[in-house]
């Protein structure tokens, strides 16, 4: 069963079965009441025939004329002898008059449903005046054809509410849930076309634009075909520029090895080109697959190893082997550490990682000294690699942490990057929740700024 036909019918069933309890609710509270009215009128009318003293005595039972004044229409009179007979009786209407006489001692008052109509009985006792014992008992009856037809207008009009409010509940059911389920249906199409077509499909304008429930769950659901689509068009151009990166190296190495192939071999000249170049660009190749497998790695989050990690001491360790290994000077300024220590919560050989990056593009594009320089503003640590070198064209800054991006190839190619230290730095930081600036000039210099939220 459709989510559609199951409203319509839970609304349908509820509001049938809400309206079968007023219902009778109405019914028996309209009985009640006009029923009580009668059986009160009743008990006037006995009270007022026990009021004659002949009543109460046997003797004058048989007189024609002792219940002669209180005949009424549609009504019945008697009374019935400790014997169970029927002493005396007034009657107009047959069917009052052929309900069975049954001596009883107390009062009683009975309502007899027939098929067409009903009827009210009260029974009295009658008292002996001189023993103070029953004598007889008084019988009342009357025909409810007033009530009867009151009852039977309700009956019909409650029938008639009754079907129309189902009707109109379950057409207005029918269209809500029209209303309701559209989005999910158009939710459930969309998925079905991204499944069969394995295009990116987002849902329609008016499917999101609402601010209920179903209008939030369209805008989510196009955030995360949005979020889809941006990861695998950066899948896509990862792989296609990883591939043309690698593709260059090998296009070199293998147009060498095919000219000493050819005749290289015999001229040391072209040997000597052709040994020097299949060198470097195997160097460079091999440079280039290890920092896409750091890259692969770093974006593993679960690889994560925290600890706290004393900053400037590591700061110092990676200055001073850069150092060593480019015979360059690193000047560093940082707060006295035997008074407070700089402490992270941090990966420390990613942090590591990080400051090596940093550091190595500093004396890369540098010549100069490059200056370190931590401060400390409350919890946050703001750590700066600045250098004194070509710096950057400002319209290539928002580029510098994507993927294989390069300032002028050139640059990037005579020094023999890869273009992935800085998307490599970017997901350190990002994997540490910090924050990570590069401001530059043009034949001034470059700094690069990294935040960190400083362990308590
Ligand atoms: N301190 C800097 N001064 C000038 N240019 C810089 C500096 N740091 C980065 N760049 C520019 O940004 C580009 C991207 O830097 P990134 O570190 O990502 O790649 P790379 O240094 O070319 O290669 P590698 O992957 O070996 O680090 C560099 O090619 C360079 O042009
Ligand atoms: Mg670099």
């Amino acid at each position: 069963m459709s989510l559609r036909t199951r409203l319509v019918w839970l609304t349908g069933s509820w509001i049938l079965i809400i309206l079968i309890f007023f219902n009778i609710f109405i019914y028996y509270y309209t009985f009640k009441k006009t029923t009580s009215e009668e059986d009160r009128l009743l008990w006037n009318k006995a009270q007022i025939i026990l009021r004659n003293p002949d009543i109460h005595n046997p003797r004058n039972w048989s007189r024609p004329d002792l219940l002669q004044e209180f005949g009424a229409e549609d009504t019945l009179i008697r009374i019935i002898g400790a014997s169970g007979r029927i002493r005396a009786q007034l009657s107009s209407n047959e069917e009052l008059s052929a309900y069975p006489a049954v001596y009883r001692t107390g009062y009683q008052s009975t309502v007899v449903n027939d098929f067409d109509s009903r009827k009210l009985f009260i029974q009295v006792p009658i008292i002996s005046e001189n023993t103070g014992t029953q004598i007889g008992l008084l019988e009342l009856g009357k025909e409810l054809d007033f009530i009867s037809s009151v009852l039977d207008i309700l009956v019909t009009g409650l029938t008639i509410t009754t079907i129309s409010i189902i009707l109109f509940s379950i057409i207005a059911a029918v269209f809500y849930t029209r209303v309701i389920i559209r989005p999910l249906r158009q939710l459930l199409e969309t998925m079905r076309a991204i499944r069969s077509s394995g295009d990116f499909v987002l849902l329609d304008p008016k499917y999101t634009s609402k601010k209920d429930e179903l209008g939030r769950l369209g805008q989510t659901f196009n955030e995360m075909i949005l979020f889809l689509q941006d990861t695998d068009q950066k899948q896509k151009q990862f792989v296609a520029d990883a591939s043309h990166e690698l593709r260059t190296p090998l296009t070199v190495i293998e147009s060498y090895a095919s000219l000493l192939k050819r005749w290289g071999g015999n001229d040391p000249a072209v040997r000597e080109e052709a040994i020097e170049a299949i060198h470097s660009e195997s160097a460079r190749l091999k440079s280039l697959i290890t920092s896409l497998l750091k890259l692969a790695e770093v974006e593993r989050e679960e690889l994560m190893n925290c600890s706290d990690v004393e900053l400037i001491p590591l700061v110092k360790q990676a200055a001073e082997q850069m150092e060593h290994a480019f015979q360059r000077q690193i000047e560093l300024f940082c707060p006295d550490e035997e008074e407070r220590p700089i402490v992270l919560c941090a990966d420390r050989e990613k942090l590591k990682q990080l400051l090596i990056i940093l550091i190595d593009n500093a004396f890369k594009y540098s010549k100069e000294p490059v200056k370190i320089d931590i401060s400390r503003v409350r919890h946050h640590v703001q750590l700066q690699i600045i250098d004194r070198g070509m710096g950057i064209p400002k319209d290539e800054l928002p580029h510098l942490f994507e993927r294989f991006y390069r300032v002028d190839k050139a640059r990037g190619r005579g020094t023999g990057g890869t273009g992935l230290g800085l998307s490599i730095a970017k997901q350190i930081v990002t994997q540490h929740r910090g924050t990570i600036h590069i401001d530059s000039k043009i034949g001034v210099g470059t700094t690069v700024t990294i935040g960190f939220q400083q362990q308590k």
